[in-house]
Protein backbone atom coordinates (compact mmCIF):
# COMPACT_ATOMS: atom_id res chain seq x y z
CA UNK A 1 0.00 0.00 0.00
CA UNK A 2 0.91 3.46 -0.88
CA UNK A 3 2.54 5.63 2.31
CA UNK A 4 -0.12 8.56 1.52
CA UNK A 5 -2.59 6.26 1.53
CA UNK A 6 -1.44 4.40 5.19
CA UNK A 7 -0.88 7.29 6.57
CA UNK A 8 -4.85 8.26 5.46
CA UNK A 9 -5.85 5.55 6.55
CA UNK A 10 -4.14 5.86 10.15
CA UNK A 11 -5.72 9.51 10.11
CA UNK A 12 -9.13 8.21 9.51
CA UNK A 13 -9.40 5.68 11.84
CA UNK A 14 -8.20 7.74 14.71
CA UNK A 15 -10.86 10.37 13.59
CA UNK A 16 -13.31 7.25 13.64
CA UNK A 17 -12.66 6.60 17.54
CA UNK A 18 -12.88 9.84 18.66
CA UNK A 19 -16.64 9.51 16.71
CA UNK A 20 -17.68 6.42 18.10
CA UNK A 21 -16.70 7.65 21.71
CA UNK A 22 -19.00 11.15 21.82
CA UNK A 23 -21.66 9.45 19.59
CA UNK A 24 -22.18 7.05 23.56
CA UNK A 25 -23.80 10.23 24.69
CA UNK A 26 -24.78 12.63 21.79
CA UNK A 27 -27.32 14.75 24.25
CA UNK A 28 -23.78 15.99 25.51
CA UNK A 29 -22.36 17.27 22.38
CA UNK A 30 -22.35 21.09 22.05
CA UNK A 31 -24.26 21.91 18.50
CA UNK A 32 -23.25 25.56 16.73
CA UNK A 33 -25.50 26.24 13.58
CA UNK A 34 -22.72 27.90 11.04
CA UNK A 35 -25.64 28.96 8.53
CA UNK A 36 -29.47 27.53 7.90
CA UNK A 37 -29.24 23.89 8.22
CA UNK A 38 -25.54 23.67 8.27
CA UNK A 39 -24.43 22.75 11.97
CA UNK A 40 -21.12 21.91 13.20
CA UNK A 41 -20.26 20.04 16.80
CA UNK A 42 -16.70 20.18 19.16
CA UNK A 43 -16.86 16.27 17.23
CA UNK A 44 -16.28 17.67 13.99
CA UNK A 45 -13.56 20.25 14.99
CA UNK A 46 -11.40 17.58 17.43
CA UNK A 47 -11.92 14.95 14.35
CA UNK A 48 -10.40 17.48 12.18
CA UNK A 49 -7.93 18.51 14.48
CA UNK A 50 -6.81 14.64 14.90
CA UNK A 51 -6.62 14.41 10.79
CA UNK A 52 -4.56 17.25 10.54
CA UNK A 53 -2.21 16.55 12.90
CA UNK A 54 -1.54 13.16 11.74
CA UNK A 55 -1.01 14.02 8.03
CA UNK A 56 0.91 17.36 8.50
CA UNK A 57 3.82 15.30 11.24
CA UNK A 58 4.48 12.70 8.31
CA UNK A 59 3.63 15.40 5.23
CA UNK A 60 4.47 18.95 6.60
CA UNK A 61 5.02 20.48 2.99
CA UNK A 62 1.62 19.04 1.76
CA UNK A 63 -1.52 21.86 1.42
CA UNK A 64 -4.52 20.85 3.18
CA UNK A 65 -8.55 22.01 2.44
CA UNK A 66 -10.59 21.10 5.29
CA UNK A 67 -14.01 21.90 6.06
CA UNK A 68 -14.04 23.41 10.08
CA UNK A 69 -10.55 25.23 9.61
CA UNK A 70 -10.52 25.95 5.77
CA UNK A 71 -6.76 26.14 4.17
CA UNK A 72 -3.32 25.13 6.23
CA UNK A 73 -0.17 23.46 6.08
CA UNK A 74 1.70 24.76 2.85
CA UNK A 75 0.44 27.67 1.38
CA UNK A 76 1.76 27.76 -1.82
CA UNK A 77 -1.05 28.07 -4.35
CA UNK A 78 0.56 25.68 -6.91
CA UNK A 79 1.50 23.00 -3.49
CA UNK A 80 2.19 19.26 -4.97
CA UNK A 81 -0.05 18.31 -2.60
CA UNK A 82 -3.46 18.70 -1.15
CA UNK A 83 -5.28 17.00 1.63
CA UNK A 84 -9.05 17.52 1.20
CA UNK A 85 -10.53 16.52 4.33
CA UNK A 86 -14.15 15.88 5.65
CA UNK A 87 -14.03 14.98 9.54
CA UNK A 88 -17.79 14.17 9.69
CA UNK A 89 -19.35 14.12 6.98
CA UNK A 90 -23.11 13.37 8.23
CA UNK A 91 -23.29 15.60 10.78
CA UNK A 92 -27.05 16.18 10.67
CA UNK A 93 -27.38 12.96 11.05
CA UNK A 94 -24.41 12.18 13.67
CA UNK A 95 -26.35 14.70 16.20
CA UNK A 96 -29.52 13.15 15.86
CA UNK A 97 -28.09 9.63 16.72
CA UNK A 98 -28.72 8.13 13.00
CA UNK A 99 -25.83 5.88 12.74
CA UNK A 100 -25.46 6.85 9.12
CA UNK A 101 -21.99 9.36 8.81
CA UNK A 102 -18.45 8.93 7.90
CA UNK A 103 -14.53 10.55 7.77
CA UNK A 104 -13.65 11.36 4.48
CA UNK A 105 -10.03 12.03 3.44
CA UNK A 106 -8.45 12.58 -0.06
CA UNK A 107 -5.43 13.31 -2.19
CA UNK A 108 -4.79 15.62 -4.65
CA UNK A 109 -1.42 15.44 -6.93
CA UNK A 110 -1.36 18.14 -9.23
CA UNK A 111 -4.90 18.49 -8.86
CA UNK A 112 -5.51 14.89 -9.68
CA UNK A 113 -7.02 12.88 -6.87
CA UNK A 114 -4.67 10.22 -6.22
CA UNK A 115 -5.57 8.67 -3.06
CA UNK A 116 -9.09 8.55 -1.33
CA UNK A 117 -10.62 7.23 2.39
CA UNK A 118 -14.10 6.91 3.52
CA UNK A 119 -14.05 5.37 6.89
CA UNK A 120 -17.97 4.60 8.43
CA UNK A 121 -17.14 4.29 12.51
CA UNK A 122 -20.57 2.74 12.96
CA UNK A 123 -19.74 -0.45 10.73
CA UNK A 124 -15.98 -0.36 11.03
CA UNK A 125 -16.05 -0.11 7.03
CA UNK A 126 -12.82 1.36 5.63
CA UNK A 127 -13.34 2.34 1.86
CA UNK A 128 -9.79 3.20 0.29
CA UNK A 129 -8.33 3.81 -3.27
CA UNK A 130 -5.46 4.60 -4.68
CA UNK A 131 -5.48 5.96 -8.64
CA UNK A 132 -4.42 3.05 -10.61
CA UNK A 133 -4.76 0.77 -8.03
CA UNK A 134 -8.58 -0.13 -7.66
CA UNK A 135 -11.12 0.13 -4.58
CA UNK A 136 -11.59 -1.49 -1.47
CA UNK A 137 -13.55 -2.53 1.44
CA UNK A 138 -11.97 -3.56 4.57
CA UNK A 139 -8.98 -5.45 2.11
CA UNK A 140 -11.65 -6.61 -0.27
CA UNK A 141 -11.91 -5.44 -3.95
CA UNK A 142 -15.15 -3.92 -4.92
CA UNK A 143 -16.22 -2.84 -7.85
CA UNK A 144 -19.32 -1.18 -8.96
CA UNK A 145 -22.20 -3.34 -9.67
CA UNK A 146 -23.14 -4.39 -13.55
CA UNK A 147 -26.21 -2.88 -13.93
CA UNK A 148 -27.08 -1.40 -16.91
CA UNK A 149 -30.80 -0.32 -17.32
CA UNK A 150 -31.92 2.51 -14.94
CA UNK A 151 -34.89 1.31 -14.58
CA UNK A 152 -33.91 -1.65 -12.52
CA UNK A 153 -31.13 1.08 -10.75
CA UNK A 154 -31.30 1.91 -6.62
CA UNK A 155 -29.91 5.29 -6.54
CA UNK A 156 -28.75 7.80 -3.91
CA UNK A 157 -29.35 11.16 -3.89
CA UNK A 158 -28.35 14.19 -0.93
CA UNK A 159 -31.72 17.04 -1.10
CA UNK A 160 -31.33 20.66 -1.13
CA UNK A 161 -31.55 21.86 2.49
CA UNK A 162 -31.44 25.38 2.23
CA UNK A 163 -33.79 27.33 0.25
CA UNK A 164 -31.12 28.90 -2.16
CA UNK A 165 -29.77 26.07 -3.25
CA UNK A 166 -32.04 25.22 -6.83
CA UNK A 167 -35.24 23.21 -4.64
CA UNK A 168 -37.26 23.56 -7.65
CA UNK A 169 -34.92 21.98 -10.52
CA UNK A 170 -34.10 19.33 -7.87
CA UNK A 171 -37.47 18.92 -7.62
CA UNK A 172 -38.38 18.46 -10.89
CA UNK A 173 -35.49 16.43 -11.55
CA UNK A 174 -36.35 13.76 -8.86
CA UNK A 175 -39.79 13.81 -10.39
CA UNK A 176 -38.24 12.40 -13.74
CA UNK A 177 -35.65 9.98 -11.92
CA UNK A 178 -38.14 8.46 -9.47
CA UNK A 179 -40.36 7.53 -12.44
CA UNK A 180 -37.38 5.98 -14.41
CA UNK A 181 -35.75 4.01 -11.84
CA UNK A 182 -36.63 0.81 -9.51
CA UNK A 183 -36.17 3.29 -6.04
CA UNK A 184 -34.40 6.21 -4.78
CA UNK A 185 -32.86 6.64 -0.87
CA UNK A 186 -31.05 10.10 0.64
CA UNK A 187 -28.61 8.36 3.22
CA UNK A 188 -27.30 11.83 4.76
CA UNK A 189 -23.36 11.54 4.32
CA UNK A 190 -22.46 12.16 0.41
CA UNK A 191 -19.10 10.77 0.71
CA UNK A 192 -20.42 7.41 2.03
CA UNK A 193 -23.25 7.62 -0.52
CA UNK A 194 -20.37 7.64 -3.19
CA UNK A 195 -18.72 4.64 -1.44
CA UNK A 196 -21.73 2.42 -1.62
CA UNK A 197 -21.99 3.30 -5.24
CA UNK A 198 -18.39 2.11 -5.43
CA UNK A 199 -19.15 -0.98 -3.22
CA UNK A 200 -22.33 -1.64 -5.52
CA UNK A 201 -24.48 -1.01 -2.69
CA UNK A 202 -26.04 1.59 -4.99
CA UNK A 203 -26.06 1.99 -8.75
CA UNK A 204 -25.90 5.57 -9.01
CA UNK A 205 -26.05 8.81 -7.09
CA UNK A 206 -26.57 12.27 -7.81
CA UNK A 207 -26.14 15.65 -5.46
CA UNK A 208 -26.04 19.55 -6.36
CA UNK A 209 -24.10 22.14 -4.38
CA UNK A 210 -21.88 19.75 -2.53
CA UNK A 211 -18.97 21.36 -1.30
CA UNK A 212 -15.00 19.32 -2.62
CA UNK A 213 -14.67 17.43 0.87
CA UNK A 214 -18.18 15.60 0.26
CA UNK A 215 -17.16 14.16 -2.91
CA UNK A 216 -13.20 13.83 -3.46
CA UNK A 217 -12.31 10.63 -1.89
CA UNK A 218 -16.07 8.88 -3.00
CA UNK A 219 -15.26 10.18 -6.57
CA UNK A 220 -12.01 8.56 -6.69
CA UNK A 221 -13.63 4.88 -4.90
CA UNK A 222 -15.90 5.22 -8.11
CA UNK A 223 -13.71 5.36 -10.54
CA UNK A 224 -11.33 2.79 -9.11
CA UNK A 225 -14.72 0.86 -9.29
CA UNK A 226 -15.14 0.71 -12.49
CA UNK A 227 -17.42 3.17 -12.07
CA UNK A 228 -17.98 6.86 -13.97
CA UNK A 229 -18.22 10.10 -12.47
CA UNK A 230 -18.92 13.81 -13.96
CA UNK A 231 -20.60 17.31 -13.24
CA UNK A 232 -23.89 17.97 -15.08
CA UNK A 233 -22.19 18.70 -18.26
CA UNK A 234 -20.33 15.28 -18.21
CA UNK A 235 -17.12 16.83 -17.51
CA UNK A 236 -14.88 16.56 -14.99
CA UNK A 237 -14.83 19.90 -13.14
CA UNK A 238 -17.15 18.75 -9.69
CA UNK A 239 -15.41 19.08 -7.56
CA UNK A 240 -15.05 22.94 -8.82
CA UNK A 241 -19.16 22.97 -9.76
CA UNK A 242 -20.36 20.94 -6.60
CA UNK A 243 -22.67 19.15 -8.82
CA UNK A 244 -22.13 15.33 -9.36
CA UNK A 245 -23.61 12.17 -10.84
CA UNK A 246 -22.49 8.87 -10.70
CA UNK A 247 -22.71 5.31 -11.05
CA UNK A 248 -22.12 2.10 -12.88
CA UNK A 249 -21.21 3.38 -16.71
CA UNK A 250 -24.43 2.31 -18.35
CA UNK A 251 -26.99 3.74 -15.21
CA UNK A 252 -24.22 7.05 -15.31
CA UNK A 253 -25.06 8.00 -18.99
CA UNK A 254 -28.91 7.62 -18.58
CA UNK A 255 -28.94 9.14 -15.16
CA UNK A 256 -27.33 12.03 -16.61
CA UNK A 257 -29.26 11.78 -19.69
CA UNK A 258 -32.89 12.36 -17.45
CA UNK A 259 -31.05 15.53 -15.62
CA UNK A 260 -29.29 17.66 -18.62
CA UNK A 261 -32.48 18.51 -19.65
CA UNK A 262 -33.98 20.18 -17.09
CA UNK A 263 -30.13 22.26 -16.29
CA UNK A 264 -30.95 26.10 -15.76
CA UNK A 265 -28.83 28.86 -16.41
CA UNK A 266 -27.30 28.75 -12.56
CA UNK A 267 -27.11 25.09 -13.10
CA UNK A 268 -24.89 24.24 -16.39
CA UNK A 269 -21.99 22.26 -14.87
C1 LIG B 1 -23.43 17.01 4.25
C2 LIG B 1 -23.71 15.57 3.88
C3 LIG B 1 -25.06 15.48 3.20
C4 LIG B 1 -25.16 16.37 2.00
C5 LIG B 1 -24.82 17.79 2.39
C6 LIG B 1 -23.44 17.86 3.06
P1 LIG B 1 -21.84 17.57 6.41
O1 LIG B 1 -22.13 17.12 4.86
O2 LIG B 1 -22.75 15.06 3.00
O3 LIG B 1 -25.34 14.18 2.73
O4 LIG B 1 -26.47 16.33 1.48
O5 LIG B 1 -24.84 18.58 1.25
O6 LIG B 1 -23.16 19.19 3.42
O7 LIG B 1 -22.21 19.02 6.52
O8 LIG B 1 -22.64 16.70 7.27
O9 LIG B 1 -20.38 17.36 6.50
CA1 LIG C 1 -19.83 16.90 4.30
CA1 LIG D 1 -18.59 17.67 7.72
Amino acid sequence: MHPMLNTAIKAALLAGKLINRASRDVDLIKVSVKQQNDFVTEVDRAAEATIIAVLSEVYPSHAILAEESGHSGNSDADAEFQWIIDPLDGTTNFIHGFPQYAVSIALAHKGVLSHAVVYDPNRNELFAASKGGGAFLNDKRIRVTKRAKIDEALLGTGFPYRMFDHVDTYLTIFKDVTRRCAGIRRPGAASLDLAWVAAGRLDGFWEFGLAPWDMAAGALLIQEAGGLVSDLAGEGNYLKTGNIVGGTPKVFNQLLQVIQPHRTPALQA
